[in-house]
């Protein structure tokens, strides 16, 4: 079996095995004696057999004397290995570290430079890191290969022998060769300095790269075009081209992109005030792509549908998640290319730091966008739920094996280091926090970092109290503290904090102790109701204080906590409180900005649901939603109206509940209607979440519109009849399920096996999904098996959507069983999208029966790789929505009796 070696105890302690033995014991790291300085590296793909070699001579500095050279290598094959003017004595390869070791006859005296040359082969097909092939088909209909390369975190050495760790940074002379027919050409990170025609194949050098992790190193082959345009580094380094590839047919779908690649560049070069040191930055769109993009230096990558634009085909959805891809990798040129962490224990020096620019950028760029705003509801709030469980981990995380590394590219890494970077952006203001930016950036460019070296240059600005301890508790310990607000007197608010966790059980159980026993040193900021328009006091609460004290006029009625939603922390009120909050907040909900009123809702529900304050606190609340107009207050409470719809599905409830929720969403359902605004973003990102939860929670006009304009277009499917992009994927999905028949279905597949615009694809592909026969949920459970149906890339999203539909879970869930060891073996235990499929498959699992056929699969199936984490959070969310039902169907229920009576008035 192929990862026979990765073997974990046995079961009796499935909860308790987090770590798999192995990984423990195994040294994964490369020793500390040898430091390469430069690759000349030569590869040689072959389209036609899928097959590529490979030359390279790597430079190395002797640090230490040593009679071993060792480095990575993976799935390659070593025609010879050689050191010049020394002699090997022997190599052979270490399968389970992925190393190659190499023994010397004498050893390497320490402080000399040795040159290793080694001569290799590979295989391209089937995969989606190293060197791989992506194929495509023309305008005309004809078959294309292409070759692209993915190699963060740990795949470099699946293309070449390289001394794969982030820290080893060091030159690249790359040289590619590519067919000459087919205009075939090839793109790397630097500009191409010569072209060698050799008749059938073409010879294509580039220029000597900066020194650069070997992650970041790229090679694509394709018959790509392009657009152009140029970047202006207003006097901040030289002004330098940007060039957009996608493939030929498609050309014209790169404008948006290169527009917004051009402008955003620009913010970033003036807030870093570093300049962008290569001499082209190259973006391309990648038809199999397995995440969504990779910020190779001067040569970011994309799948089709993060890079391409086509106002016909894309939502406004899409054009905002294509600004905000393009930021964040933009944004890495400088955080990770130039600036990189030590080590992947401090991955979130790049991911955490990309997901907080991207944000600054696309506001930057379109104001009317909301993003910062947006924010709340895309990164922190879904992070807040995630780190709510015993399953989390710290920002900081020792990882050692590949699986590991992979596993931490996470919600943690991502969106809480992000949102603990806003924090403390608004801890330190704006001025201060770009100025350490700056200062971090230019101190430690072309080197690596830890998280100190960060810490260490905001509190050289910040005088007043220890930034770095307070961060630390943010940083190394998981989890984040609900703040309990009292009343303790009449001229005085008093506030203590605990961690919160979803599930009140957890708080029963034992957890690693950790260094500040899980309290934080919390930012607080507050008004009051008698505070003036933008009146804000702060105040911090030390992880080592019992609690604080504010003190407040008698007549003061409330006060609301963490303002704008800057702090990573819940709030809870005593009961008289939120009853005063939540008669401002109908009163006049103005009084609370959008992120405080998404704030609200969101922590309400959240303490609802951790029985930390009565379900009926939360649903008073929605009361104030008649009123509510702006998107992100809406989407945080369309999201938790439709998530109830699942949790009390099969509870006494259930019909109540919908009419309940129905009657909420009625003054916003007409408010935004069916017709598309061209320019008003965020009343068009309102539209599709009010929709979306109007036809899956009932709303019977909507479904209605969705059926209607559905079989309009299946009856006869042209651009005329087609719905608008923001309305495709409810037209398509509710539209399919209310249709529900094989015939409609079948016509459904027939179009999206020709569509070949890539974002309308996936619209239609969550369309076939909506159908509620479980017999063509299975057909295209098993069609998605055939790459030319579904391609690897897309087939975790088409499981997942499938899942989400109730009929299809079970569907799912068996055939996930049944077929895990050749879904293993197709996309390998590393594969962390396959690793995560566990948790959302399972995610609304609510009873005994279903967590014991999940503690059953892990016995049977125990090897998890990537996917360990995931098998611990399913497992917790299955405990917690049974829990949840028993501590919250009954308070739902007695609460809804009573507004029905009231509703009918
Ligand atoms: N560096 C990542 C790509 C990546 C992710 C490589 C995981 C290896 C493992 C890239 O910067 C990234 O974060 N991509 C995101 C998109 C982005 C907008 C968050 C992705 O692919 O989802
Ligand atoms: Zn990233």
């Amino acid at each position: 079996m192929m990862y026979s070696s990765f073997r974990c105890w046995p079961l009796a302690l499935l909860l308790t095995i987090v770590a798999c033995v192995s990984a423990q014991n195994i040294d994964y790291r490369l020793p500390t004696a040898l430091e390469p300085t430069h690759y000349e590296l030569y590869l040689h793909p072959d389209l036609a057999t899928g097959n590529f070699t490979g030359q390279e001579r790597i430079t190395i500095n002797v640090k230490q004397a040593t009679s071993q050279i060792i480095l990575h290598s993976h799935k390659l094959t070593l025609t010879s290995v050689y050191v010049l003017s020394r002699e090997v004595e022997n190599f052979r390869l270490d399968t389970e570290r992925e190393l190659l070791i190499i023994d010397m006859k004498q050893p390497l005296a320490a402080d000399g430079t040795i040159t290793l040359g080694i001569i290799f082969e590979g295989q391209m097909l089937n995969k989606l890191v190293g060197l791989y092939t992506s194929n495509y088909k023309t305008a005309t209909g004809q078959q294309r290969t292409i070759v692209n390369s993915q190699f963060e975190p740990t795949y470099a050495r699946q293309a070449f022998p390289c001394f794969d760790e982030p820290a080893l940074k060091a030159t690249f002379n790359i040289t590619v060769v590519h067919p000459t027919a087919g205009s075939y050409d090839a793109i790397s990170n630097m500009n191409k300095i010569e072209s060698q025609n050799l008749g059938e194949n073409t010879m294509a050098t580039f220029a000597i790269s900066v020194p650069m992790s070997t992650y970041l190193a790229c090679i694509i082959v394709a018959d790509f075009d392009h657009q152009k345009s140029t970047v202006k580094a207003n006097g901040i380094g030289a002004d330098f081209e940007m060039r957009a590839f996608a493939t030929p047919h498609q050309l014209s779908k790169v404008t948006f992109a290169l527009e917004f690649g051009v402008a955003v560049t620009e913010y970033y070069i003036k807030y870093f005030k570093v300049e962008y040191p290569l001499p082209k930055l190259d973006m391309a769109a990648i038809p199999d792509f397995s995440s969504n993009a990779m910020e190779h230096w001067g040569l970011v990558t994309y799948r089709e549908t993060a890079l391409l634009y086509d106002e016909n085909y894309s939502s406004t959805l899409n054009k905002q998640a294509t600004a905000a891809v393009l930021a964040h990798e933009i944004t890495h040129q400088w955080f990770g290319n130039l600036v990189t962490m030590k080590w992947w224990n401090d991955l979130w020096l790049n991911e955490g730091f990309a997901r907080f620019m991207q944000y600054k950028g696309v506001d930057d760029v379109h104001p009317d966008w909301g993003m910062l705003e947006q924010f709340i509801i895309m990164a922190l709030h879904p992070v807040m739920d995630f780190d709510a469980k015993l399953s989390s981990h710290p920002i900081v995380q020792k990882v050692e094996s590949p699986d590991e590394i992979a596993a931490i590219f996470d919600t943690i890494s991502y969106e809480k280091a992000g949102s603990i970077l806003r924090m403390l952006e608004n801890l330190v203001g704006s001025t201060k926090f770009e100025q350490a930016v700056t200062s971090y950036l230019t101190k430690y460019k072309y080197q690596n970092t830890v998280t100190d070296d960060f810490l260490s240059e905001v509190a050289a600005l910040v005088t007043d109290f220890d930034l770095k301890l307070l961060m630390r508790t943010w940083t190394e310990q998981m989890g984040y503290p609900v703040l309990k607000v009292e009343r303790s007197s009449n001229e005085a608010f008093t506030f203590t904090q605990q961690r919160f966790l979803s599930n009140k059980a957890s708080y029963e159980e034992t957890v690693e102790p950790t260094e500040f026993g899980y309290k934080w040193t919390v930012p607080i900021t507050y008004y009051l109701d008698s505070s003036k328009a933008d009146e804000i006091s702060s105040i911090i609460f030390s992880y080592d204080s019992d609690s604080v004290s504010v003190r407040v006029a008698e007549n003061v009625k409330w006060i609301k906590l963490n303002v704008h939603q800057m702090g990573f922390y819940r709030v809870n009120y005593e009961a008289s409180i939120w009853e005063q909050i939540t008669k401002q907040l109908i009163a006049d909900h103005k009084r609370f900005d959008i992120a405080d009123r998404a704030q609200l809702l969101n922590d309400a529900f959240a303490l609802a649901d951790a029985s930390q304050i009565s379900y009926n606190v939360s649903l008073e609340m929605t009361a104030y939603l008649s009123s509510e107009e702006d998107f992100v207050p809406w989407y945080v409470a369309a999201s938790k109206l439709v998530a109830l719809k699942k949790t009390l599905m099969y509870s006494e409830s259930y019909a109540s509940y919908l009419t309940y929720a129905r009657s909420l969403l009625t003054n916003v359902y007409k408010n935004v209607g069916w017709t598309v605004d061209a320019n008003n973003h965020l009343k068009n990102r309102l539209r599709v979440s009010v929709l979306n939860a109007a036809c899956s929670l009932g709303v019977g006009d909507c479904l209605k519109e969705a059926a209607e304009r559905f079989n309009k277009w299946i009856a006869n499917p042209s651009a005329a009849t087609r719905p608008a992009p923001d309305l495709r994927e409810i037209v398509y999905h509710y539209g399919m399920q209310q249709a529900n028949t094989e015939a409609s279905w079948e016509k459904l597949l027939a179009i999206y096996q020709e569509e070949t615009d890539p974002s309308e694809k996936v619209k239609i592909m969550f369309g076939l999904t909506g159908v509620s026969d479980g017999q063509l949920l299975y057909r295209l459970l098993e069609l998605a098996n055939d790459e030319s149906i579904v391609r690897s890339q897309d087939y975790h999203t088409c499981v997942q959507y499938i899942a989400a539909n109730p009929v299809g879970e079970s569907i799912v869930w068996d055939y996930y069983r049944e077929n895990w060891v050749q879904l293993a073996e197709r996309f390998g235990l590393n594969d962390r999208y396959f690793g995560r499929l566990i948790a959302s498959i399972t995610s609304g699992f609510a009873s005994e029966v279903k967590l014991e056929e999940v503690q059953e699969f892990y016995k049977k199936q125990p090897e998890s790789g990537a996917g360990a984490g995931s098998r611990h959070q399913a497992i917790e969310t299955i405990k917690y929505n049974m829990n949840w039902l028993q501590e919250n169907s009954a308070d739902i229920s007695s609460w809804l009796k009573g507004t029905k009576s009231a509703l009918t008035v």
